[in-house]
């Protein structure tokens, strides 16, 4: 009777019937003990599927429950168990053919008969997808069985692999990037990569973008982002706010007059916004502002008035000249306006065989990941609004705990809105969402919440499971209660981009092709020396971190550069003056006894500021 239902796909052993049903549950009696069963697959334990055979449909659905029940009789015979079963899809067959189809429209009568899945059942449920399937693992119960998941259905919602440190949440990663990148030849991929692991794992695939070569001009930062970076994410002073807010716009319209003016020795056009405001992604020249807010400074009487002009400016100074924002400031207008290049490159449309690009966010210092992840996500959105969601793109959150963080005091408040704000319209424009962590619970709620398929590994905390609990279906939830014990690369997976909920054991990823730290391979590469020379390497990369060019310059030469890092120097005496006032401590952001204008504040070049 099986195969006829199935059009040819083979049921697995017979096991019982159908003793009860209540909404999408159905109680099955077993009066056979299945404890015998040679093969594991056949045992009807909690998680396996079974299949309840109807007329020309069968039902399929996942044990949930098993009890003993010695009063339960059918026919005389006694029942030796009962299963509980949550009814998750069915298998219809027509002309000869069968095909899986999730949810129940046809209920199970009483009495049906109950088998377990056969394997051609489970392959014709996870084998065979779309055309945009791609495999990533096999089922755990029936090893022979690969696990597909739905590449479009699982971009589509955002997707999130969580699990414990080192239970294979990266390699899971680098596995379905690769597949689907593979199968999605249109797809670009964004990696927020935050140990820097991924730039081997990808090959040739990928492009890096590191400390080296990240080039995010400060005048792509729109109005939050930079006051954000200005104050290094602690509460701006709402007078100086007040300030940029009309100076940058008067900044951008003078650049715009200057590039469309016909030669360098016509005279400046007198300030004017030209309608640009502080958000507009337009270019402008950090030491125009200053000058700007200079010169406002100079036609003032009121003291406290000329003192905020005074600070803004310094602040604004210090800023641009803290090497650890040189990734901002640096050539940021030397090319005129680079928009384009910029979005090419970090959205990896300037070659089509390297669609991924890694973000290597650990050989950035702390302060900025925060201005660099916001800019990013930001741009990641705006792009795909603007384009129409013409290039499709996928943006991955590793350690999404971080930068979307739950707690709203741990700062990252920019980054975390333009992630949230790409998971709950991003799907409308393309731009896709992939979390990866080991504290979801930690993750902004409404961002899991927006998460259409989970991949979870083995996790011991209560609060990361109850959260997860809360964001699947009641099913999908039951199969949760095996995630504490989950094996090594073993995968609760639900949702929409996969059939039904699983458990599968990701593909194993060949040793090249694993992620690995670049901060490991260092270590490797210094294991001949000493530890005294280890130490010595390790505290001069420490420093040039935070220290400028001119700083290092002089380090290798053994004496002073020629000439000063810095070649803008708008007002010397405004802000010598203002610098002195400062140090007496009327500074608020900045530290004393530092001068930008030494050429190299402090000694160094770098301005450490108050966070
Ligand atoms: N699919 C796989 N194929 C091959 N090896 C794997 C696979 N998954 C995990 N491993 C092994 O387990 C190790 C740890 O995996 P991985 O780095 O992916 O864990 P993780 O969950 O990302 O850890 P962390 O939370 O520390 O980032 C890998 O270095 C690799 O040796
Ligand atoms: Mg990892």
């Amino acid at each position: 009777m099986s195969d006829q239902a199935l059009g040819g796909a083979q049921g697995g052993r017979h096991v019982g019937w159908v003793f009860s049903v209540h909404g999408s549950r159905a109680r099955v009696a077993l009066p056979e003990p299945t404890v015998g069963a040679e093969d594991q697959s056949q045992r009807a334990t909690v998680g396996k599927l079974l299949a309840i055979r109807g007329r020309g449909v069968t039902l399929i659905g996942m044990i949930t429950e098993v009890s003993v029940d010695p009063e339960t009789e059918r026919g005389g015979a006694k029942a030796h168990a009962l299963a509980q079963l949550d009814l998750m899809g069915e298998i219809l067959t027509s002309e000869g053919a069968s095909r899986f189809r999730r949810g129940v429209r046809d209920y199970p009568a009483i009495g049906d008969p109950v088998e377990m899945i056969g394997h051609e059942e489970l392959n014709l449920i996870f084998a065979t997808g779309g055309q945009r399937s791609i495999r990533i693992g096999q089922i755990t119960e029936a090893e022979s069985t690969p696990a597909y998941v739905d590449v479009d259905q699982m971009l589509s919602k955002h997707f999130a692999i969580v699990g414990s440190t080192g239970v294979g949440k990266s390699s899971a990663t680098t596995k379905i990037l690769n597949e689907m990148t593979e199968s999605r030849k249109d797809l670009r991929v964004l990696m927020l990569d935050v140990h820097n692991e991924y730039t081997q794992a990808f090959g040739a695939r990928a492009t890096a973008i590191g400390a080296q070569n990240l080039h995010l001009p400060y005048w792509l930062f729109n109005f939050e982002e930079i006051t954000d970076v200005i104050y290094g994410g602690k509460p701006a002073a709402p007078e100086e706010v007040e300030i940029l807010q009309e100076l940058i716009p008067v900044a951008k319209g003078l650049y715009a007059s200057q590039s469309s003016a016909e030669g360098p020795t016509i005279e400046k056009r007198r300030p004017r916004h030209n309608g640009f405001t502080a958000d507009t992604p337009s270019p402008y020249q950090i030491g125009d502002l200053i000058q700007l807010i200079d010169e406002r400074m100079g036609k003032l009487e009121n003291r406290s008035s000329r003192m905020n002009h005074n600070r803004l400016m310094m602040r604004v100074d210090a800023i641009r000249n803290d090497p650890r924002h040189q990734f901002m400031f640096k050539n940021a207008i030397a090319g005129g306006d680079t928009m384009a290049q910029v979005i090419g490159q970090l959205f990896g449309l300037e070659t089509a065989e390297r669609q991924i690009t890694v973000l290597q966010l650990a050989s950035l210092p702390d302060e900025v990941v925060d201005a660099v992840v916001c800019v990013v996500s930001r741009l990641a959105f705006d792009f795909a609004l603007w384009s129409d969601g013409a290039l499709p793109l996928l943006l991955i959150c590793e350690e999404a705990h971080r930068y979307a963080s739950s707690d709203h005091h741990s700062g990252f408040a920019p980054a975390r809105r333009a992630l949230k704000r790409i998971a709950r319209e991003g799907r409308k424009y393309g731009v896709h969402l992939g979390l990866v962590s080991q504290r979801p619970a930690e993750i902004d709620p409404t961002i899991v919440s927006q998460c259409g398929t989970f991949f979870v590994m083995r996790m011991t905390n209560d609060n990361d499971q109850a959260l997860l609990r809360s964001a699947v279906s009641e099913a999908a939830a039951n199969l949760l209660s095996f995630v504490p014990s989950l094996g090594e690369r073993e995968v609760v997976a639900m949702g929409e981009g996969l059939p039904l909920p699983t458990r599968f054991i990701v593909d194993t990823v060949p040793q090249e092709g694993l992620p690995c730290s670049d901060m490991g391979s260092r270590g490797e590469k210094q294991a001949p020396g000493s530890y005294q020379e280890i130490v010595q390497t390790a505290i001069q990369r420490w420093r040039n971190a935070t220290t400028s060019d001119v700083r290092r310059d002089r380090d290798l030469a053994g004496r002073p550069p020629v000439a000063r890092r810095r070649v803008e120097a708008p007002q010397q005496n405004t802000l010598a003056m203002g610098l002195r006032s400062l140090s007496d401590g009327g500074a608020a952001g900045v530290s004393s006894g530092t001068s930008p204008l030494e050429g190299g504040t402090g000694g160094n070049g770098y301005v450490p500021l108050r966070r």
